[in-house]
């Protein structure tokens, strides 16, 4: 599969988004290094503070299951350049995925742009900080 077929993915996912609230609906698709792809949604709550962006969905169903190894990250909304995951997801991702694993982040439009997870939150805060 290519990029073109993970984006058509993740929009299908963001058709699942229960965003009753900011009526703002993500799709992303996580592959794994097999091959698999795992997608997410926004998934909000009347108390918003508990609303989860779709890219932490994706990342939190894939660890639940046990997949843990990712190569690539598709990001898609309806915005007016290519989305731009929020800060919470671009933590967790760093958490999760290589710094140098391309993340694609799109929109509805086709615009398409490919970062690094190194360059979406450089510094990221890692478990290596926490030794003494
Ligand atoms: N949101 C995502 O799911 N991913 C992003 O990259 C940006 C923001 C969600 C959170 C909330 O449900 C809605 O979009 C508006 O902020």
């Amino acid at each position: 599969m290519k990029t073109n077929d993970f984006v058509s993915l993740a929009k299908k996912a963001r058709e699942y988004a229960y965003v009753p609230y900011s009526k703002f609906p993500v799709g992303a698709a996580l592959v794994t290094k097999e091959d698999e792809v795992v997608l997410g949604c926004n998934i909000e709550n009347a108390s918003f503070g508990l609303s989860n962006c779709a890219e932490r969905t994706a990342i939190f169903k894939a660890v639940s299951e046990g997949k843990t190894d990712f190569k690539k990250l598709v990001v898609v909304a309806d915005t007016d350049g290519p989305v731009s995951p929020c800060g919470a997801c671009r933590q967790v991702i760093s958490e999760f995925c290589n710094l140098d694993m391309p993340v694609v982040l799109t929109n509805l439009k086709g615009e398409q742009v490919e970062v690094t997870v190194k360059e979406l939150l450089p510094g990221a805060f890692k478990a290596e900080d926490m030794v003494e």
